[in-house]
C-alpha cells in the first residue's frame, strides 16, 4: 500500500550524509536497492541519485510497525525514512561514499511499490542493451548513466555560464522550418493548414543564426536539438544536440581563442582534465598525409609513409598501375606486429577491402631479419631493401601497403591504423588529445551528382588566398573551415562565412547552382545579406559526442536519456508509429505500398 508523504521534509540526499552528520535526525527519500533480513535485524541499502546509503531497522529503535514495513520490503520500493546518523558498527565499507556511517531508523513509510524488475539495477549491467532500451526509465536509475547525465548537465551549465560572460546571447531558433536540399536527408513534418506542403526539422540552425548576425546580435549561441535523417553509428543518432555559435567582427583565431577558453574550463571544471593551449593545429592536407584522416587520432603515432617515389620504377603491377593511374603508394608500419599470424594478416586485408582496397601488400619482418611479404616476388632485392628504410622497418614490423587514387589509399590505411591501435591497445581513454583541422578543401566532387558540392555548406568563405581559383579550379580551393577533433572523434566544426556577395554569387556557380535555384533555396538569407551583413563565422560542438568521450563511453546513446535504435525506433515508446487515419486524412496524407516495402 502506497502512503503519502504528508508532514515529511526530505533533508537530504541519501549520500549527501558523512560522519560529520552522526548524531543528526535526518529524513531520506528514495528506492531500495537491496533488503537483507537477519531476523531481529534488517539492514536496507537504499538508493537516490546521489549513491546508496545502509539503513538499520531494528524493532526497539523503530516500533513494530515499522518494522513490520520493513520486513515487507522489496528492490525497487519507494520510501521514506527517518532515523539517526550514526557510526557503522559492522566496519567501513571503503567503497561507500557512505561507507563510514548509517542510519538507524525510527519510522519509515513506503510511498510506493514496486513490481519485480525485468533486469536489476546495479552498476556495469550485464543485461542486454534492447531489454535495457525498452525499460529506458529503469536503467537510467542505474548510478553509471546518472553519472553521464549529471556530466552532461553540468556541461551545459558550465557552457552556458562561460558564454555568457563573453557577451553571448542565447536564443532560440525554429524547429519548424524549410527544406533546403544541401547535407543530410530532411525530416518531414507534414502541414495540416497547407495540404501538400511539408516542413523541415532543422538539421542545424546555421541559417537562422547567420540572420541573428545580420540582425546585429553580434553573438549568438544556443544549446539546440538538430536532427538528421542519416544513417546511425554509435556516435550519430537522428536527432542530437549542438552547441551552436556565431560571433560577429570576426575571423578563425577569434573562433578558435574563445572555444580554446570554453573547453578548457569545460574540461577542468567537470573531469578535472587540464587542455594546454593553444590546442595544436593541423590542414586538412596534412592530416590526410600523415594520418589518412580528416579527424586523425593523435594519441599514437603509426603515421603513412608515402613511398611512391621508392617504388615508382619497380615491376610489382599493383603498384606500378595505381602510380600511372595518377594514385600513390603508401604504408604503414605496425611496430612489434611482425610475427602476426597469416590468418590475423588475411583479416586485416578483408578489413581494408571493406574501406575500398583492392588488396593490402605486406612485408612482415621476422625477430630475426627473416622477411615474409606478399609481393616481394616482384621486387629486386634493393628495391626491398629501399622500401623497408623508408618505412622505418626493423626486425619484428609488419609493414602494410596501399597503392590506389589518394582517396582510397587514406581511407583504408586511415582505418588500418585505427585497428591496429585497437588491436595493439594503444588508446588509452584517460589521454585527450585535441586537435583543430584547418584548411579544409571548400569542394568535394560528387561522382553521383557530377557536381561540385560543398564539402561544409555553400556559405562558407574561400581562403582569400585561393579565391583566384573559384571559377578556374575549384577543386583546389581551400576554405576557412576548422574542425575541433578529439582523440579521433569530431566534436565539433565550424567556419568563417561568406559576406561577399560576390564571393557568394561564384561558390553559387561552382556548386552548379543558378541564381534563381539559389534564390528558391536560400533566397531570405541572401536577401538578408543585401542590407548590411558583419563578416561573422560560428562553430557548432556535438555535445553528446563531447560528452561521450568525458564519460569514456564508446556510444553517445550512454549520454542521452532517451536515445533511438540504430534504425531510428525508440524501443520504450515504439516511436515511429502508425497513426489515427482520421490524422492521415486532415493532412491529406495518403499511403501507397511501396515496392521497396519490406526490402
Ligand atoms: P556539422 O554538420 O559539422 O556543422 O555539425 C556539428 C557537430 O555536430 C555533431 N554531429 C552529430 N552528433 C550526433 N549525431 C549526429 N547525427 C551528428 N551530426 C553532427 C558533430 C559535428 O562536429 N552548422 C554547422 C556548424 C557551423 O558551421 O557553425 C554544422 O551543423 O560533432
Ligand atoms: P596479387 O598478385 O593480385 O596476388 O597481389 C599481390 C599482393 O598485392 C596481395 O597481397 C594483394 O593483397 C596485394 N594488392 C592487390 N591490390 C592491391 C592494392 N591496390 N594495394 C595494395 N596491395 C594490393
Amino acid at each position: 500500500m502506497a502512503e503519502s508523504m504528508a508532514g515529511l521534509h526530505r533533508t537530504c540526499r541519501c549520500a549527501e550524509l558523512k560522519k560529520d552528520n552522526v548524531g543528526q535526525e535526518v529524513t531520506v527519500m528514495g528506492w531500495v536497492q537491496k533488503q537483507r533480513n537477519k531476523g531481529g535485524i534488517i539492514f536496507v541499502d537504499m538508493r537516490d541519485r546521489s549513491g546508496l546509503l545502509q539503513v538499520i531497522f531494528e524493532e526497539s529503535d523503530c516500533g513494530a510497525e515499522s518494522f513490520a514495513k520493513a520486513e515487507k520490503l522489496r528492490s525497487e520500493f519507494v520510501i521514506a525514512v527517518t532515523g539517526k546518523v550514526c557510526l557503522r558498527e559492522g566496519g567501513i565499507n571503503p567503497n561507500l561514499k557512505t561507507g563510514e556511517i548509517e542510519i538507524r531508523a525510527c519510522s519509515i513509510r513506503v510511498l510506493s511499490e514496486s513490481d519485480t524488475p525485468p533486469f536489476p539495477i546495479e552498476e556495469e549491467s550485464k543485461t542486454k542493451e534492447e531489454l535495457r532500451l525498452k525499460y529506458r526509465y529503469l536503467d537510467l536509475r542505474r548510478p553509471d548513466l546518472q553519472k553521464n547525465l549529471i556530466l552532461r548537465s553540468q556541461v551545459s551549465t558550465l557552457t552556458r555560464q562561460f558564454l555568457a560572460e563573453e557577451g553571448f546571447l542565447e536564443i532560440e531558433t525554429p524547429i519548424l522550418n524549410k527544406s533546403t536540399p544541401e547535407g543530410a536527408r530532411d525530416y518531414l513534418v507534414p502541414s495540416r493548414v497547407h495540404p501538400g506542403n511539408f516542413y523541415a526539422l532543422p538539421q542545424s540552425p546555421q541559417i537562422f543564426k547567420q540572420l541573428l548576425m545580420c540582425s546585429g546580435y553580434d553573438r549568438y549561441f544556443q544549446i539546440a536539438r538538430c536532427f538528421r535523417d542519416e544513417d546511425l553509428r554509435a556516435d550519430r543518432q537522428p536527432e542530437f544536440t549542438q552547441i551552436d555559435m556565431e560571433l560577429s567582427f570576426v575571423d578563425v583565431d577569434d573562433v578558435i581563442d574563445v572555444n580554446e577558453r570554453l573547453l578548457q574550463k569545460v574540461f577542468k571544471e567537470t573531469i578535472g582534465v587540464d587542455v594546454p593551449l593553444p590546442i595544436q593545429r593541423m590542414t586538412w592536407q596534412e592530416a590526410m598525409d600523415r594520418f589518412g584522416s580528416d579527424k586523425p587520432d593523435i594519441r599514437f603515432g603509426m603515421e603513412l609513409v608515402n613511398v611512391t617515389d621508392v617504388v615508382k620504377d619497380c615491376e610489382f603491377v599493383v603498384f606500378k598501375g595505381a602510380i600511372e593511374n595518377g594514385g600513390t603508394v603508401r604504408g604503414i608500419n605496425a611496430k612489434g606486429q611482425g610475427s602476426m599470424p597469416r590468418k590475423k594478416i588475411d583479416a586485416l586485408v578483408e578489413f581494408a577491402k571493406g574501406y575500398g582496397a583492392k588488396g593490402l601488400a605486406y612485408i612482415a619482418i621476422g625477430q630475426d631479419g627473416t622477411v615474409k611479404s606478399s609481393f616481394a616476388k616482384f621486387m629486386k632485392e634493393q628495391e626491398m631493401n629501399d622500401i623497408i628504410k623508408a618505412m622505418d622497418g626493423e626486425n619484428g614490423d609488419l609493414l602494410l601497403f596501399a597503392a590506389d587514387k589518394n582517396k582510397v589509399v587514406w581511407d583504408v590505411l586511415g582505418a588500418l591504423r585505427l585497428e591496429l591501435a585497437n588491436q595493439m591497445e594503444l588508446l588509452d581513454k584517460n589521454e585527450y588529445k585535441f586537435l583543430w583541422v584547418t584548411e579544409f578543401p571548400l569542394l568535394e566532387w560528387s561522382e553521383e551528382e557530377q557536381r561540385y558540392t560543398a564539402m561544409h555548406h555553400p556559405f562558407t568563405m574561400p581562403m582569400e588566398e585561393d579565391l583566384e581559383y573559384l571559377d578556374s579550379d575549384p577543386g583546389r580551393v581551400r576554405a576557412k573551415a576548422y574542425d575541433i577533433v578529439l582523440n579521433g572523434t569530431e566534436i565539433g566544426g565550424g567556419s568563417v562565412r561568406i559576406h561577399m556577395d560576390d564571393v557568394q554569387e561564384k561558390m553559387f556557380e561552382a556548386l552548379g547552382f543558378s541564381k534563381e535555384q539559389a534564390y528558391e533555396q536560400f533566397g531570405f538569407l541572401l536577401n538578408a545579406f543585401k542590407y548590411g551583413v558583419p563578416p561573422h563565422a560560428g562553430l557548432a560542438y556535438g555535445l553528446d559526442r563531447m560528452v561521450m568521450l568525458m564519460a569514456k563511453m564508446d556510444s553517445i546513446r550512454d549520454v542521452i536519456a532517451f536515445p533511438k535504435m540504430k534504425d531510428a525506433s525508440c524501443l520504450m515508446s515504439e516511436a515511429p508509429n502508425v497513426v489515427d487515419p482520421k490524422q492521415l486524412n486532415e493532412l491529406g496524407i495518403g499511403i501507397t505500398e511501396t515496392e521497396e516495402k519490406g526490402e
